[in-house]
């Protein structure tokens, strides 16, 4: 289980509520390999909705403090949304118990090194330099 902590915030209430959530997406997925693929798409689904309205509202925040770097952080979001896409139909197209907790596991891994580790690290970057334009 992966839990939330507050060295985690982004300083802002609503993208630290939607980033909770996504901690509580992967451990939800972690849970699916005990699943199975009827009770999993629906559930994926939902967590890439959750994902998609994420990165918009993150998106809005970075054009409202005129983030300079908001041009790679946005190609990186259209990138882990691509990913995740591919990992749901690898699920879906899983023919065999096997192939399932395979997909699985895959999109478990990618879940902590794409998008729990782009929250702890690109997205502090944005807080980080919000914070210092505070100060200045
Ligand atoms: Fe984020
Ligand atoms: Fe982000």
């Amino acid at each position: 289980m992966i839990y939330w902590k507050d060295v985690y915030s982004v300083g802002v209430v609503k993208l630290d509520e939607e980033h909770k959530d996504l901690i509580e997406s992967i451990n939800i997925v972690d849970e699916l390999y005990y699943s199975n693929k009827e009770e999993a798409i629906p559930k994926l689904e939902e967590i890439n909705r959750k994902l998609v309205n994420h990165t918009f509202n993150e998106d809005e925040y970075m054009i409202s403090i005129k983030y300079p770097n908001r041009n790679s952080h946005v190609q990186r979001h259209t990138e882990i949304l691509e990913n995740f896409d591919k990992h749901i139909l690898l699920v879906k197209r899983s023919k065999t118990e096997e192939e399932y907790h395979k997909a699985i596991l895959r999109l478990s891994i990618f879940m902590r090194d794409d998008i729990l580790l782009h929250s702890l690290g690109e997205d502090r970057e944005y807080h980080i330099w919000q914070s210092s334009k505070k100060l200045s």
